[in-house]
């Protein structure tokens, strides 16, 4: 029997030096030194033995079990070791480590566009002043010289603000989604302070939603009112404006129009910084733009009605207005041609980062 022992002894200590974890020793101490292990095994046939036999086998028995025991334990011990040392490895943090600052975030393409006309407008004494959002007809469009009825009305694709399927309706007339900011024109003069020279920026709204048109924008008013103002002051303030807003290489031109609240009324076109207003680009009809000039927006001396509307009186004051689409405005300025308006709105991220 005892060399069947040397031989357990050999194969116990051969495969101990296998086991990698807890469960690797479970299973070894039940194959080994279990109930049924094959120690147990070996030791059955102690009972066919003599007396003398027994008892020497029997003391050589105890010790090989013993040292069994013995080199378990201590390889049990180098496991739990080695684990709480992995654990350590894994879960080990730097405490002196500095942290993760988020990034830094900005202010929003139209944000930004708004603030820079605040600034530029500032310093020929325009103020930033604010009209409702939502807004009665009458600001919208009675006051401008746009009675019930008047076809311009149309060309503002207005919302209309109802209660259940009723339209709101008041002294004023209907509610509306302001279609524009030059609601502020008359909302400005009735405050009854002169002269008078402000900026209204605000959102506006519209029935439209394609590659240049979003449903919700937003419009820059400027208003100048006091005696004998002239249009070419209008067109100064304009020169003024693109120049720090564009660059100074940009012109201004005053295209008639017609707006029912102004008299004269004009476009205003920026030259395009591809071909500098001449159309033309290395030989070729320039691509960017409409015989060299861009629209940005409308303009003119403020229609007598409209002044009378503000509680004037237009033999004493007159004054010119202009307003123009901030993301538009934006979207035009040097190396930003954006091809879809939409994206503004969009929060995506990789858009607007790069603004
Ligand atoms: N309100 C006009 C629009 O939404 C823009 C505009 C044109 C504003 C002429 C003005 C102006 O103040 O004089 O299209």
């Amino acid at each position: 029997m005892k060399p069947k022992l040397e031989e357990l002894k050999v194969g116990f200590l051969a495969a101990l030096d296998n086991v990698k974890d807890d469960q690797g020793l479970e299973e070894l101490r039940v194959e080994y030194l279990g109930r049924k292990g094959k120690l147990g095994d070996i030791l059955k046939g102690l009972k066919d033995l003599s007396v003398e036999e027994k008892k020497d086998i029997g003391a050589f028995a105890n010790t090989v079990k013993a040292e069994l025991e013995s080199v378990f334990k201590r390889k049990q011990a180098e496991l739990a070791h080695e684990l709480a040392g992995a654990k350590a490895q894994d879960e080990w943090i730097d405490v002196t480590a500095p942290g993760i600052a988020p990034e830094p975030g900005h202010l929003h393409f139209s944000t930004q566009a708004i603030e820079e006309f605040v600034d530029i407008f500032k310093q020929l004494g325009f103020v930033r002043v604010r009209h409702p959002e939502v807004d009665w007809d009458y600001y919208a469009f009675e006051a401008l010289n746009m009675p019930k009825g008047h076809p311009a009305r149309d060309e503002w694709e207005t919302f209309f603000i109802a209660d259940g399927d009723k339209v709101m309706e008041g002294e004023k007339g209907k509610m509306v989604l302001t279609p524009h900011t030059s609601n502020g024109q008359v909302r400005e003069m009735e405050k009854g302070y002169m002269p008078l020279r402000m900026m209204s920026i605000n959102k506006t709204y519209r029935r439209q939603a394609d590659v240049t048109h979003v449903p919700m924008f937003h419009q820059l008013e400027g208003l100048m009112i006091d005696k004998n103002v002239t249009l070419a002051q209008l067109k100064g303030t304009f020169d003024f404006f693109v120049k720090r807003f564009f660059g100074p290489d940009r012109e201004v031109r005053l295209r008639p129009h017609h707006f029912p609240f102004t008299e004269p009324s004009f476009e205003l076109d920026i030259s395009c910084n591809t071909c500098h207003g001449s159309g033309e680009f290395e030989g070729n009809r320039c691509r960017m733009c409409k015989e060299g000039w861009h629209e940005l927006g409308g303009a003119g001396m403020v229609h007598p009605n409209v002044i009378r509307a503000g509680g004037l009186d237009p033999e004493e004051y007159n004054g010119f207005a202009f307003g123009w689409g901030v993301e538009r405005c934006m979207s035009m300025k040097s190396g930003m041609n954006l091809r879809d308006l939409r994206i503004i709105y969009k929060n995506d991220i990789r858009f607007l980062k790069q603004f």
